[in-house]
């Protein structure tokens, strides 16, 4: 698929396959979104600028690479998004955070926004929005609008899973956009579940069901 990166890191599908499975409890759920963030996020930073600084070491100077440009921005997707955001700055202590509030209409599926807060000079910055769940992709089509309205304009969306329906309509929507997923799995449900998939992936980290 054009404009979209499978993360197929050995790691990230042994711990995903963890959290497939029915019986991993809440805490296991949330403790490998963690994990597995970290390497998502290794792989979404993997081609950015570096740029050139004179530094001492204890022995002489040198010339040593820094990422070029602004500190990066990580927009979570709430509440879901959340589960990646801790992994992510874990590894990107210094980036910013914007959080854009959106549940879905269990019965139309339409995204709906009950917050949004982001820093202020987006346009200047790298901005990777992160949820674990590609969907229908109303979710992620309405954060990246927002945030492009916000002047957001160099952005990364960045999941765990992806349906092929929600791969096909968020690059639709957003072709600028690339999209890094550990998987992309088979289908949709008729309740707009991805199949085989995780199940709710905010009910199973925060065990609300
Ligand atoms: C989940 C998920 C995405 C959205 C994906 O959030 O975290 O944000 O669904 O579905 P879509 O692609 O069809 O829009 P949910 O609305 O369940 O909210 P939550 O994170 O608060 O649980
Ligand atoms: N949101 C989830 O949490 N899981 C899905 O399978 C689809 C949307």
């Amino acid at each position: 698929m054009k404009n979209v990166v499978v993360i197929d890191h050995p790691l990230v599908q042994h711990k995903l396959t963890i959290m497939r499975k029915q019986e991993t409890s809440t805490a296991s759920f949330r403790r490998l979104l963690r994990e597995i963030s970290t390497l998502l996020c290794y792989e979404v930073t993997r081609d950015l600028d570096l740029e050139t600084v004179r530094i001492q070491t204890p022995l002489c100077e040198m010339d040593a690479p820094e990422i070029a440009g602004k500190k990066l921005v990580f927009a979570s997707v709430l509440r879901a998004g959340n589960g990646l955001l801790e992994g992510m700055l874990d590894l990107v202590p210094s980036a910013r955070v914007a959080h854009v509030g959106l549940y879905r209409d269990p019965k139309t599926l339409v995204a709906v926004e009950y917050y949004f807060k982001a820093p202020d000079d987006l346009g200047d910055r790298l901005t990777v929005v992160v949820d674990p769940m590609l969907a229908t992709a109303n979710s992620a089509i309405a954060a990246v609008e927002r945030l492009k309205e916000r002047g957001a304009q160099n952005v990364r969306f960045l999941c765990l899973l992806a349906a092929p329906e929600g791969v096909e309509r968020f690059t639709g929507a957003h072709p600028d956009v690339p999209v890094y997923t550990a998987a992309i799995d088979d289908h949709l449900n008729d309740k707009g579940y991805i199949v085989p998939g995780v199940g709710d992936a905010g009910d199973r980290m925060y065990g609300t069901k």
